[in-house]
């Protein structure tokens, strides 16, 4: 059986974003693969964290993984600082990464614009994110597109490796969905939605009450001309709301455009607040049911513990092959 490893930062509340672009191949993936998902908090603190905040995000990210339907009789749920073999990789894979390639990072360059002078760790979060998957033996790694460049690096990280010492590791290939992989903002779809934007109608997150849903689709950014058609370039705000219709619904973009035909865009945006707000109601209520219950400690608690079996090996591996240790 392939093995697969994906992670999210417990940085705020989980949008439709995460969850058409990543969480939605979670459960989708469990029924036939090793899977293994990691709430990582040590990224999160690559910028300042309150910590009262953190931990309940922390809680909030596993609570929505079981509620958005990962199972953990299938999966291994589990939060990163509580296995040590990540922060240990890390830094090995921080001695094999070069400065050249780090700084190359889009996501460090977005980061870091503007800015004389940001956290080390800002730029060393990708060394660590190809630590998280390298340490299991991953196969494969469903993420957003956002997250391509961080694969490509883990790849060439684990190929390096495995070139300079003996075969430690396996190399990884990301997983992405056809629609979905890039949701973009509501109010700006030249940028994706994301959990820090300023403006909270830019996104919709998954545990948004139903008239916040309402109030941020129908404010959501269109185009004059009316007509709803699948358009990237020309109409990238109508083309984000018809993906995420379609994802949701399970219709194909063309048929929505038919059953759209003629109709202007308040009717599909009222249409689509149905949808959205259908699919999250579930969500919510499962969230509700778990997010402060002891099951949960308990499923985080045993995850660690079949993590850290696996990643215990691994690490012994590691040090073997660079020669540490005696
Ligand atoms: P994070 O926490 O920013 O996002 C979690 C997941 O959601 C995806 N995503 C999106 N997908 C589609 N449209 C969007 N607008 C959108 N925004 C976010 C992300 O691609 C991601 O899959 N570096 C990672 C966390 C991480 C990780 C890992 C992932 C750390 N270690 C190991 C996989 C494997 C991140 O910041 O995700």
């Amino acid at each position: 059986m392939k093995r697969v490893f994906s992670g999210v930062q417990p940085t705020g509340n989980i949008h439709l974003g995460n969850y058409l672009g990543a969480l939605k191949q979670f459960v989708e993936l469990q029924e036939d693969h090793e899977c293994i998902y990691c709430i990582v908090d040590e990224h999160a603190i690559t910028v300042p964290q309150n910590p009262k905040e953190l931990k309940e995000h922390i809680l909030d990210v596993a609570a929505l993984y079981l509620a958005i339907g990962v199972d953990p009789k299938k999966a291994i749920v589990f939060v990163q600082s509580q296995v040590a073999g990540h922060a240990e990789l890390g830094w090995i894979l921080n001695c094999c990464a070069n400065t050249g390639e780090l700084f190359r990072m889009t996501q460090f360059k977005a980061k870091s614009n503007g800015k004389e002078s940001v956290g080390a760790g800002l730029l060393t979060y990708p060394v660590l994110m190809a630590a998280d998957i390298l340490l299991y033996d991953t196969d494969i790694v469903p993420v957003g597109n956002d997250q391509k460049q961080h694969i490509e690096l883990t790849r060439d990280l684990a190929i390096r490796v495995n070139n300079r010492y003996k075969d430690t590791f396996v190399v990884p290939d990301g997983r992405f969905m056809k629609a979905g992989a890039r949701i973009m903002a509501l109010d700006d779809p030249t940028s994706k939605m994301s959990k820090s934007a300023e403006n909270i109608h830019s996104r919709i997150s998954l545990l948004d009450e139903p008239s916040k849903i309402k109030k941020s689709i129908m404010k959501a950014t269109t185009d004059s001309d009316g007509i709803i058609k699948y358009d990237l370039e020309n109409k990238p705000g109508v083309s984000n709301l018809l993906s995420i219709y379609s994802v949701l619904s399970g219709k194909t973009i063309e048929d929505l455009e038919k059953e759209y035909e003629g109709k202007g865009y308040g009717d599909f945006k009222k249409d689509l607040v149905v949808v959205v707000t259908e699919a999250l109601a579930p969500i919510k209520e499962r969230f509700e049911e778990i997010r402060h219950s002891k099951e949960l400690i308990e499923i985080l608690e045993d995850g660690a513990r079949r993590a850290d079996e696996i990643a215990k090996k691994t690490m012994k591996r590691v040090r073997d092959n660079f020669g540490l240790g005696i």
